[in-house]
């Protein structure tokens, strides 16, 4: 699973708050935000924003997680079933990317299952600004994500993938100076639909900012060849 994190734009996101629309929302909204950034934190990420709010408009933002999660399922389904094609640079060289890349993610992470890599059982390259650098390191170490209370994660995970799109593939390898026959493979591929947006939350003691996460999902396939979250 890929994961996100955006920082939000308050007054383009928040649609109805507890049932009210437009300024009052607005305004019920921003003074939600003005109490919890005048309460001292204690640090984590407990306090949640309840409130419905279009997407739409970070849709947009959205694409680095998409991207790199079908990016990591194709691996998967063209290196027998794993990762191990991979190396623990590469999974920290694509979520400092997606960092570095688009001024709205503050953050982004790489968490995937047990066996999927065999190297860890857990595996979780995490990458944010902090200070004008990009750091990066490995929240997997201190952070059980696999746990069924990390919403962004374990609600993906218990979704049925049955249905997830397919994209057939047709390329044409090369081998020295000789293009090879086409080969094609169906690949599962996540699209916007399949993504998760969490609550808008306050990361108190982390980034100390109002933020919003998304996550994509990586497939393999199961022995009977469905979709299967990784
Ligand atoms: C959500 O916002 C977009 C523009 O950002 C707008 O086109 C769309 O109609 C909005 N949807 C709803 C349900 O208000
Ligand atoms: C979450 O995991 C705990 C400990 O393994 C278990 O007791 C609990 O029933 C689980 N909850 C859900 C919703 O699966
Ligand atoms: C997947 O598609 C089949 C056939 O249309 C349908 O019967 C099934 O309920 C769908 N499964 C999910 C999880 O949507």
């Amino acid at each position: 699973m890929v994961l996100l994190i955006i920082l939000m734009l308050f007054w383009q996101t928040y649609d109805n708050y507890a049932g009210h629309t437009g300024k009052e929302a607005a305004k019920l909204a921003l003074e939600y935000v003005s109490r919890i950034e005048q309460n001292p934190c204690t640090g984590g990420t407990e306090e949640t924003l309840i409130l419905t709010f279009n997407h739409t408009a970070w849709d947009k933002y959205t694409q680095p997680a998409i991207l790199t999660s079908n990016f990591l399922t194709s691996v998967i389904m063209k290196n027998t079933g794993s990762l191990d094609s991979l190396t623990d640079e590469m999974f920290f060289s694509l979520v400092r990317n997606n960092v570095n890349s688009i001024k709205t993610v503050f953050g982004s992470c790489i968490a995937i299952e047990p066996g999927i890599y065999s190297k860890y059982s857990s595996f979780a390259p995490y990458s944010y600004r902090q200070s004008g650098f990009v750091l990066a390191h490995d929240i997997a170490l201190s952070y059980m994500y696999q746990d069924n209370k990390t919403e962004w994660y374990y609600n993906l995970k218990i979704r049925n993938w049955e249905n997830v799109t397919q994209t057939v593939f047709k390329t044409k390898y090369r081998k020295g100076k000789i293009s090879l026959l086409e080969h094609e493979i169906v690949v599962p591929t996540a699209t916007l639909e399949d993504g998760l947006w969490t609550k808008p939350y306050f990361d108190c003691g982390g980034g100390d900012i109002w933020m919003v996460t998304y996550s994509s999902p990586i497939f393999s396939l199961d022995i009977a060849g469905r979709p299967k979250f990784q």
